[in-house]
């Protein structure tokens, strides 16, 4: 391969704000807050925070650690550091395959958000029924010209940023965005709370009640945790590619764990008590967060139309960055890998990334089975395939020295030193067992 001079991100915060930007998305929005109030509320952020430190946080060091000992994309980082090995050729084409379907349904919703942001703008929510909104939903779906206009603009806004480059596109959306996001979701958070009965939508999330955890909400937790971390897509393994020789590689990936973590429960304080506020039954998926929340704005738009408009254009201008980083950390996969195997111009990568996603949408947006089964092969056997692999590769193929040269940066960070044989076993040991578990739980649960 030609020796390509390799873009890295700018510093710790910069590393671990481009890996919170794609791991904090529509996954921290939709599903965390209704599976803790489903699963026994602070009972099951409990066993969240376990799976994540026991099993999640291992795997996504393990990302880190094939990114940034390869310097290479998702697809050749895993040959490079096999030398060649042909299995773990395939297990690159799969890595670069995942996100690449991932992408073109994740921007079917993300035209969504940016279609309700508009609505918002132009205070629909606040000139519609409460008893008509959640059909305003329903028609973008169901209009192929709107939900696929939408669709393709979404993309190209997330295409644009990956076009400008590691460096001055990626980072710099993600050092400007992701403030404002938690700015933005605290914001909504306090005004959610303030709402009159927002009390019980607060004791829904958080009341423990550890009778409702199941071996279930265990396996829930994990795929969850699996989700929202971006594992199993080749995201961060991309990102651990730019991260710099010097960087502390346990103190990013916890950092973003820890931010992924906070954005959830915060979303989960912004969505939950007005849900509960507006008497409405809580759910997961599109319906939350495009039905009921629209909801909410119409009945309090009778008594406060402008506040209603205005709030629910930041909550939709919350979403749709959320969703953009989201969506850009999967572009850059296929884009570092045709940039770097083809030797293409990164504008010219990112066009023809363009082409095959937004065609792949398009299909998605016409057509609810294949958004559906997109959504399903990816979350539920494609991610944990891949996420097996991973720790299958970092803990059985690569060398224990080269791992724990990454780790520790050549034994130079003391902490990261202490703590090696055990992270060392929770990848080789635990994290795979953990995948097949639930693996095999989606399957008989
Ligand atoms: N982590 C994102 C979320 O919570 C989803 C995602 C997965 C994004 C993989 C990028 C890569 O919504």
């Amino acid at each position: 391969m030609a020796a390509l001079k390799r873009e890295s991100f700018g510093g710790r915060v910069a590393v671990i704000l481009a890996m919170a930007g794609s791991a904090i998305g529509l996954g921290n929005i939709w599903r965390f807050p209704y599976m803790v109030g489903e699963h026994g509320g602070a009972a099951f952020i409990v066993v969240y925070v376990l799976c994540t430190l026991i099993v999640s946080l291992p795997v996504f060091l393990s990302e880190v650690v094939i990114g940034r000992r390869s310097r290479s994309n998702a697809s050749q980082a895993f040959s490079r550091l096999s030398s060649g090995s042909r299995f773990w050729k395939a297990a690159g084409v799969l890595s670069i395959a995942i996100p690449l379907i991932i992408a073109s349904y994740y921007s079917v919703i993300g035209g969504w958000s940016l279609d309700f942001f508009f609505k918002s703008c132009t205070m629909t929510f606040v000139k519609t029924a409460p008893t008509q909104v959640s059909s305003i939903f329903d028609s973008i779906v169901s209009s192929g010209f709107e939900n696929v206009s939408m669709h393709l603009l979404f993309l190209f806004l997330c295409a644009v940023i990956v076009a400008g480059g590691v460096r001055s596109g990626i980072e710099k959306f993600s050092k400007v965005t992701l403030p404002l996001l938690f700015i933005l979701i605290v914001v909504i958070a306090i005004y959610s709370i303030s709402l009159p009965g927002a009390s019980k939508g607060v004791s829904y999330l958080f009341k423990p009640d550890f009778s409702q955890l199941t071996p279930r909400s265990f396996a829930f937790a994990l795929g969850q945790s699996f989700y929202s971390l971006s594992l199993g897509m080749g995201a961060i393994i991309t990102y651990g590619s730019y991260v710099k020789k010097d960087e502390n590689l346990l103190a990013a990936s916890s950092g973003t764990a820890i931010s992924d973590l906070l954005f959830a429960i915060l979303a989960g304080f912004a969505i939950m008590p007005a849900v509960f506020a507006a008497g409405i039954e809580p759910g997961a998926g599109p319906g939350l967060i495009f039905k009921s929340v629209p909801y909410i704005f119409s009945t309090m738009s009778s008594s406060l139309p402008v506040l209603s408009a205005v709030i629910s254009a930041l909550f939709f201008f919350a979403i749709v960055i959320a969703a953009m980083t989201s969506c850009i950390s999967l572009l850059e996969v296929g884009a570092a890998f045709l940039v770097e195997k083809f030797s293409l111009k990164r504008p010219l990568a990112v066009a023809i990334l363009y082409l095959l996603c937004g065609g792949a949408g398009v299909l998605c947006a016409l057509k609810s089975s294949v958004f559906d089964g997109f959504d399903y092969l990816c979350s539920n056997i494609l991610l944990l395939l891949l996420a097996f692999l991973v720790v299958i590769f970092v803990g059985w193929v690569m060398k224990k020295e080269d791992v724990e040269d990454e780790v520790t940066n050549s034994r130079t960070i003391r902490q990261a030193d202490k703590l090696f044989p055990v992270i060392y076993f929770l990848i080789k040991w635990i994290a795979p067992a953990a995948v097949l578990l639930i693996f095999i739980s989606n399957f008989i649960l």
